[in-house]
């Protein structure tokens, strides 16, 4: 199957969608000044879907806080997804410390044709449902306030989705949105961050007047290290 190519730093699509929050094209959904993740799940109704959409709905105030609004897909009908929500929160409360949503805080796409899934590229050719068609598989996708995509990844569906890690990226997304700035290896927020190749010493100072040149055996002044608030 012929998959579209998406390719960060293009436009996300703004796709008509029909979800549990009603109908709407994405973007307009989305709005101007907010950014979004995108997510699709492979089906409703299974052991680790059922876990990745109860730490989404848990943590959903961790992304509204930074402005992120959630979306999320899967191949089955909205009424699937609002009578699995039941189950979700029955889990989450039993395996998570209590949970006391009665509904789910973002809109779940029903994508039963697969037309979203496909234009988004996210089928799994390796996971056929029942009826022979694919799934999709776990995909996230952020876009920005500028509706252009910042990042995309694909797992299987025999791999549930760490959240801290979501957190983590949509922070550093957040930090060097439009900006000369890039954050190293394992960093969290609050750690020291790099300024990238290309931009010059003097302009370095802006972003922090104390910024750090790790001298290393090459002379090559590549290693700077930043703090920014
Ligand atoms: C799951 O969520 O556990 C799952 C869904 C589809 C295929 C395999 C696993």
């Amino acid at each position: 199957m012929a998959q579209p190519v998406l390719r960060l730093g293009t436009k996300f699509p703004n796709l008509p969608v029909k979800t549990t929050k009603g109908d709407f094209n994405v973007l307009e959904w989305k709005g101007k000044d907010s950014w979004m993740l995108f997510f699709s799940h492979p089906a409703d109704f299974t052991p680790v879907c059922t876990t990745e959409i109860g730490t989404l709905a848990k943590i959903n105030e961790e992304f509204s806080n930074r402005d992120v609004k959630l979306i999320g897909l899967s191949c089955d009908s909205v009424e699937d997804h609002n009578n699995w929500a039941k189950d979700i929160f029955a889990f989450a409360d039993k395996k998570g410390g209590g949970c006391s949503l009665k509904e789910l805080p973002f809109p779940l796409i029903g994508d039963q044709d697969r037309s979203v899934a496909k234009a988004l590229g996210m089928i799994d050719a390796s996971e056929p449902n029942s009826g022979s068609l694919p799934l999709t598989c776990r995909a996230v996708f952020i876009v920005g306030p500028d509706d252009l995509i910042k990042l995309f990844l694909y797992y299987p569906a025999s791999t549930g989705r760490n959240f801290d890690e979501l957190i983590r990226v949509t922070d550093s997304l957040l930090l060097t949105y439009n900006k000369k700035l890039a954050t190293p290896a394992d960093w969290k927020k609050g750690d020291k961050v790099m300024i990238p190749a290309g931009v010059s010493d003097e302009d370095a100072k802006k972003v922090d007047p104390n910024f750090e040149k790790v001298s290393v055996p090459s002379n090559k002044n590549y290693l700077r290290m930043a703090n920014v608030k």
